[in-house]
């Protein structure tokens, strides 16, 4: 069983990190490297996955060889900056099942409004990870993990790239069976609900609005 929160402190995610927080980075560079760390926290995200064996044969001869157990892992995206984790982990895991949860902020309560919700069937047998980089005050990521265990999930993870002190409290107090895999905890969130230091809004600079 993985620790509540897992802080991926590998020096490759620790240096892209920083150069997806400095504000000269552009936008196709700053989804570029978010590609990649998000397959290198799948990478720690994934490493407990169950395994069995099947017999294959090698040129040489047979053998019983690693596979990965149990049914498709299913990945969902919080829209919209989700997807940004959501395209590099796929296709790590190209065979992974995928869902949508579109919640929106509305800005003055910072409240999650719900308005899409599409997952794969079968939840309740599959390893459910849920992507969204920024664990702000973590009411969108725990509306959406309440949405995803009405739907029938039991074994979820999350993955983001950075979280607020007040975001992991949260979801520990809501969801403390959902373990968090986050490339830093920054220091705290500003008036606005932005992650300090930070790196900005997660989804202009990745598709470029504002
Ligand atoms: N969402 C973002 O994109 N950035 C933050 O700092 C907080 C929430």
């Amino acid at each position: 069983m993985a620790e509540h929160l897992t802080i991926v402190d590998h020096p490759l995610v620790q240096h892209k990190l920083t150069l997806m927080r400095d504000h000269r980075t552009p936008t196709a560079v700053f989804r570029q490297l978010l590609r990649e760390i998000s397959q290198l926290l799948a990478y720690e995200i994934t490493r407990e996955l169950p395994m069995t064996t099947k017999a294959i044969e090698t040129p040489l001869q047979e053998m019983d060889a690693p596979t990965l157990a149990g049914k498709k892992l299913a990945l969902v995206s919080i829209l919209r900056a989700g997807n940004g984790l959501l395209d590099g982990v796929l296709e790590l895991i190209p065979s992974a099942r995928v869902g949508f949860v579109g919640l929106y902020r509305d800005e003055k309560t910072l409240q999650p409004v719900q308005y899409y919700f599409k997952v794969p069937d079968g939840l309740e047998d599959r390893l459910v990870i849920t992507v969204d980089p920024m664990l702000a005050t973590g009411n969108s990521s725990v509306a959406a993990i309440d949405l995803l265990k009405q739907a029938g999930a039991t074994n979820i993870r999350f993955m983001c790239l950075l979280a607020a002190p007040e975001g992991v409290a949260r979801m520990k107090e809501a969801h403390p069976d959902v373990p968090i895999f986050t490339a830093a905890v920054d220091r705290n969130l500003n008036e606005h609900g932005y992650i300090v230091p930070g790196l900005g809004d997660a989804g202009d600079r990745m598709y470029g609005t504002k």
